[in-house]
């Protein structure tokens, strides 16, 4: 807009050389023709704030209004894969299961890390052997707190250590109460079944109804996963 009045204003200057009365009375005029384009102009502009601030404030009332329990209920599903892996094998399978359901991963991580040394079950003094060994055992979790508020629905996947689950999944069904929720349980394994591990947890835990767990090899397919998950129904 500037530029076209620029362009308008050299124009005139140019005619008011040949005419000056001309130049007398077109010169005020288009100095008013342009003082009344910057007003409107500036109005304009004023307008356009104002209204973009109208927005912003309505925004801002909007939210404020959604109380953060709704906001935090739409943000996730009714579904939790919660697993724990020492090396990525359960990992990957309860990936694909939260791909198929749709479903939030949590995963469960020891406080003080399992190394290669800890996981030598060739070694009966190693420390996972020697928690395998004690029942009484209950590594401490060293990922955040989750609330389980808003699920229904837990798949609640871990490695088979000596023939069970690993103790540290006894310290995650000990801390959290599952009342309305549905736990299923799945392993990944060198070969054994699921065993004795569902029931282990469900005593522990005291709460939630705890379907039958399945056993998978890590390479097990999400279509394998889906069919499984149907089945469940
Ligand atoms: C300490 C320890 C004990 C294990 N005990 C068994 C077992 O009794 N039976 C079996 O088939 N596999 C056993 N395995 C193999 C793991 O169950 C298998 O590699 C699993 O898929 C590892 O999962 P992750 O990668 O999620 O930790 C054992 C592995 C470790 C480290």
């Amino acid at each position: 807009m500037l530029t076209i009045v620029l362009t308008a204003c050299g124009g005139s200057s140019q005619a008011a050389t040949t005419d000056t009365q001309a130049a007398e009375n077109s010169a005020p005029a288009v100095a008013e023709e342009q003082k009344e384009t910057a007003e409107a102009a500036e109005q304009t502009e004023a307008q356009t704030e104002e209204a973009q601030e109208t927005k912003q404030e309505e925004a801002a009332q909007e939210t404020a209004a959604e109380p953060a329990s709704e906001a935090s209920a739409a943000a996730h599903s009714d579904v939790l894969v919660a697993y724990f892996s020492a090396t990525g094998t359960t990992k990957g399978v309860a990936e694909r299961i939260a791909s198929v359901t749709g479903g939030d991963l949590y995963e469960i991580l020891a406080a003080q890390p399992y190394t290669e040394a800890d996981l030598n079950y060739n070694d009966n003094s190693s420390r996972s052997t020697s928690e395998q060994n004690d029942k009484s055992v209950r590594p401490e979790i060293g990922s955040d707190d989750i609330s389980l508020e808003g699920y229904t629905t837990i798949y609640l996947g871990f490695p088979i250590w000596w023939g069970e689950e690993p103790r540290i999944l006894d310290t995650f069904v000990e801390k959290y109460n599952f009342d309305g929720i549905t736990v299923i349980p799945f392993c990944t394994s060198g070969s054994s079944g699921i065993g004795r591990s569902g029931s282990n947890m469900e005593e522990l835990a005291g709460s939630g109804t705890w379907l039958q767990g399945e056993r998978f090899s890590g390479g097990v397919s999400e279509e394998e996963l889906k069919s499984w998950i149907e089945g469940l129904q």
